[in-house]
């Protein structure tokens, strides 16, 4: 869904940001900002920095920075839209519907149908639980040490032992048989007609990342079988694309996501306090799934089973999150069978250790590897080397694959040398991604590469915070002095405004849709000037720092000349410019 500029700028202005901010953060003024603790890292002093003038706002500490889209994004983690949605809600504004098709109407209002239905029979599971015929399930769930709080935050519910109450409730209500069978909450079958598929079980309703009941888990009280049984997938139910918890986690300010097996280990991890863990929904962990977890982290620690078929399954879902880039830990639960156990065993405590020491999974992985081979065998042994050996032939980046090298050649008292050369020769024999050169050794802390934006982003920050001095400098500079795209893009945006008297660089940041993006944007137009001094000074200042961008720019565009006519004038023109500049006084009268 896509909105027009104009409704997204009033959106953005009907919502002034130290008011919004300050719903979420402490914040007092300081001078002509507003300074608070950063909700985005940790920190005791406070380096979160709102400005109503720019509408922005920017943390010295972490970078993190955006206009009130970009902190709804990162605060809640909303989409661009859903931000934009949030913010109209809250200013009163509507947005103007899409236009939908007559079939995309008749599916939207088809998957609505099948969201109150649900939201219905929740609502019935939810207060089964609570009433005399629910006693059993309640008694259930406590005996599992689950808090009445815990039960009411997931909703939990039962659902009775008799066949088809919950149908004559629905249908009470006005939902047509129809309906409530393509919800999957009915079966039918010739001999006794449509009967409740849940019966006599403990209900977990499973929401989507928006809080809406999407399908059920339920669970017989003790050791009958199926242990769960699950709502069959449907419009509104795709179980490779949606995660159990998610819409908790995906609030978390852990920084990293939990995921395991089972219904039960997530509600005991957040009862726990570990807000972040999510589980598949009995299925494999599936890269959609993958995909999603994307959106909210970067980290994914691995609370599998810590039988055989939960290493297996942890062994394949870290191969997912690798795909997907994604980097995996795992967490150890021994000797427990799931985190629900461990923490009823153990308690929070002993939880957060064990994600503290939760194992690379490179390093799992090849733990796992080895168990397969008997290392008293010689014969064994050197087969689990060249196993292993084709493992680390998947790092592509030779510095990245070195490291894990040396690790294993550490824990498995293999010579390092002998392992590099076995990882040479397998690689030889054709196991290995295209080597790829390690790009420049180790990163210096201050690459130049980082200097050259920081000197394009401190004219840029100089231009909308001082528009006067727009003029002066515009006959020397244009967009494409900026060497990044978001910086060209932004600095465009910018001299637009700045050319017809008006600068509004948070409206500026809504050109972005990313929330990555919109960050760097940000950056560029807060990034800390030079001390204010004499006017002499200040203008050495603002002539300097124009001479190295214009530099800058005229190097790239050499660096880069091919058959590119435009680049060629680019070029000329960049040292006609830079060559004027040197003779020229920008006066700041
Ligand atoms: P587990 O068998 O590990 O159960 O299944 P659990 O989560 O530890 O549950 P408790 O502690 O015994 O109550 C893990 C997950 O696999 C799915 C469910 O999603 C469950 O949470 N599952 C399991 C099913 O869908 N059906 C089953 O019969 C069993
Ligand atoms: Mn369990």
């Amino acid at each position: 869904m896509y909105y027009p500029d104009e409704v997204i700028e009033e959106v953005r202005s009907r919502n002034d940001i130290v008011d919004v901010i300050s719903g979420y953060v402490r914040l007092q003024k300081k001078g002509a900002n507003y300074f608070g603790l950063c909700p985005f890292h940790n920190e005791k002093s406070p380096s979160f920095s709102v400005s109503r003038s720019k509408q922005m706002y920017y943390c010295f500490g972490c970078g993190a920075g955006g206009n009130v889209f970009t902190f709804l994004m990162e605060y809640e983690n909303d989409t661009f839209p859903e931000a934009v949605k949030a913010l109209a809600d809250r200013a009163g504004i509507r947005l103007p519907e899409a236009d939908a098709s007559e079939e995309e109407k008749r599916e939207q209002s088809r998957r609505s149908r099948l969201l109150a239905v649900n939201k219905e029979a929740a609502k019935y599971f939810y207060f089964q639980l609570r009433a005399r015929q629910g006693e059993q399930g309640l008694s259930y769930l406590r005996g599992r040490k689950l808090t009445d709080e815990t039960i009411h935050r997931f909703g939990l519910g039962f659902a009775n032992k008799t066949p088809d109450d919950l149908i004559r409730y629905l249908k009470s209500r006005g939902f047509p048989e129809e309906l409530i069978r393509e919800a999957g909450l009915a079966n039918t079958d010739e001999k006794h007609g449509m009967y409740d598929k849940f019966w006599n079980r403990v209900m977990f309703p499973i929401e989507d990342i928006n809080h809406r009941v999407i399908g059920f888990g339920g669970r017989v009280m003790g050791d009958g079988k199926p242990k769960y049984l699950n709502s069959p997938e449907t419009p509104i139910f795709d179980k490779s694309r949606n995660l159990y918890g998610l819409n908790f986690a995906r609030s978390s300010r852990k920084g990293n996501i939990i995921l395991c097996e089972g219904y039960m280990d997530v509600i005991a991890m957040h009862q726990a306090g570990f807000d972040q863990a999510v589980a598949s929904l009995g299925t494999a962990f599936t890269p959609g799934q993958a995909g999603l977890l994307k959106r909210y982290t970067k980290e994914v620690l691995l609370s599998y089973d810590s039988d055989g078929a939960g290493v297996k399954a942890a062994l394949r879902a870290i191969g997912i999150l690798k795909e997907a880039g994604l980097s995996g830990r795992v967490i150890s639960l021994e000797p427990y069978k799931d985190p629900d156990e461990f923490i009823k065993n153990r308690g929070a405590e002993a939880f957060q250790e064990r994600i503290d020491n939760a194992e690379n999974s490179f390093l799992f992985e090849i733990r796992m590897l080895e168990r397969e081979y008997d290392l008293n065998d010689p014969e064994k042994k050197t087969e689990f080397y060249r196993a292993a050996a084709k493992k680390l032939c998947e790092f592509p980046e030779e510095l990245e694959r070195e490291n894990y090298l040396q690790a294993v050649a550490e824990k498995y008292h293999i010579g390092r040398d002998s392992l590099r050369k076995l990882v040479t020769a397998t690689a030889a024999a054709g196991y290995a991604r295209p080597a790829e050169k390690p790009r420049s050794g180790i990163q210096k802390k201050n690459a130049p590469e980082d200097n050259v934006k920081k000197t394009q982003r401190m004219l840029l920050t100089w231009l909308a915070e001082e528009p006067q001095i727009y003029p002066r400098i515009a006959a020397f500079l244009s967009p494409e002095d900026f060497t990044e795209e978001i910086y060209r893009r932004a600095a465009e945006k910018l001299f637009e405004n700045l050319s017809r008297g008006e600068v509004n660089a948070a409206s500026i940041i809504s050109m972005f849709p990313e929330e990555n993006e919109q960050r760097e944007a940000a950056a560029i137009f807060n990034t800390s000037l030079p001390e204010p001094g004499t006017k002499k000074e200040k203008e050495k200042a603002l002539h300097d720092i124009l001479v190295s961008v214009k530099r800058i720019s005229y190097e790239y565009n050499s660096g880069r000349l091919g058959s590119d006519i435009e680049a060629l004038n680019r070029v000329i023109a960049g040292k006609k410019a830079l060559e004027e500049l040197s003779k020229t006084h920008i006066s700041l009268d």
